[in-house]
């Protein structure tokens, strides 16, 4: 579904993300893990058209080349993100906000009560039908993530790419949160991408990681298989994890 091929990101001198390859298949969850500023958001952003990889960097989705396409565009093909600094519409209410997501997401536009309809079903799915009126802003962090999540499912993605959705929770809000992502997939049929650095969430979930460091990838194996890898631990796990 997701196909990245000798993706590489510059800024001036840094090379941000290099060389990297992997790929994502339908109805999977994928872990995107590594140390601070190993790449991360920056492999997130070059995915989703706000960078454009070094030349001869490939980025396919359903056999569409993203590269040339602007982030708009890209969602309407079904890739949609949230951010690791959580963006709600504060003044615009728990519903709008949800509703934005199925306008500004869709290939064909949406009518106003169509959108406001998928936004219903989506805060039922998160849980959040009960704030649905009240002002996204005045909502606590949890909240606002699951409401940037439902925002996300709003546009009926086909891949969601979350960088780390799970951090700045409780470890009771972590576990409702890694409940909804696996009943996006197992549910609703949609594959995740996530950042995350909290791995009690992440390594529960997932059926495969991916990990940075300094740019590339250094290892790609199930939870299991990452926990024990040599490199992985001493760039980034530590021993005791
Ligand atoms: N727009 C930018 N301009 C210049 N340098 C950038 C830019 N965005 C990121 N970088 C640099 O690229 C490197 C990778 O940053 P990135 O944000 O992708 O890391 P990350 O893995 O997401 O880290 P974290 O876990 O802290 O979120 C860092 O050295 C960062 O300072
Ligand atoms: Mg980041």
């Amino acid at each position: 579904m997701l196909e990245v091929d000798d993706v590489t990101k510059q800024f001036g001198g840094l090379v941000a993300v290099d060389d990297v390859d992997f790929e994502i298949g339908e109805g999977e969850i994928v872990g995107l893990i590594g140390p601070n500023g190993a790449g991360k958001t920056t492999l997130f952003n070059t995915i989703t058209g706000i960078f454009d990889p070094e030349p001869g960097g490939v980025v396919e989705f359903d056999g569409r080349n993203l590269v040339e396409l602007d982030t708009h565009e890209i969602a309407r093909l079904g890739v949609i993100r949230t951010f690791q600094i959580v963006r709600v519409f504060d003044e615009m209410t728990v519903l709008e906000n949800a509703a934005a997501g199925a306008i500004f997401g869709s290939e064909e536009s949406v009518s106003r009560s169509e959108a406001r309809e998928r936004g219903r079903e989506v805060l039922e799915f998160i849980g959040l039908a009960d704030k649905a009126d009240v002002e996204a802003g005045a909502l606590p962090i949890a909240r606002k993530k699951q409401l940037e999540l439902a925002r996300a499912l709003a546009a009926e993605p086909k891949l969601v790419l979350l960088d780390e959705i799970a951090s700045g929770l409780t470890p009771g809000e972590i576990e409702t949160l890694t409940d909804t992502i696996r009943r996006i997939r197992d549910e609703r049929g949609v594959s995740v991408f996530w950042i995350e650095h909290i791995m009690d969430a992440i390594m529960g979930v997932a059926d495969r990681i991916i990990v940075l460091n300094s740019g590339e990838k250094i290892a790609e194996d199930t939870p299991a298989g990452i926990r024990e890898n040599e490199a992985v631990v001493e760039a980034y796990l530590g021993e005791e994890a």
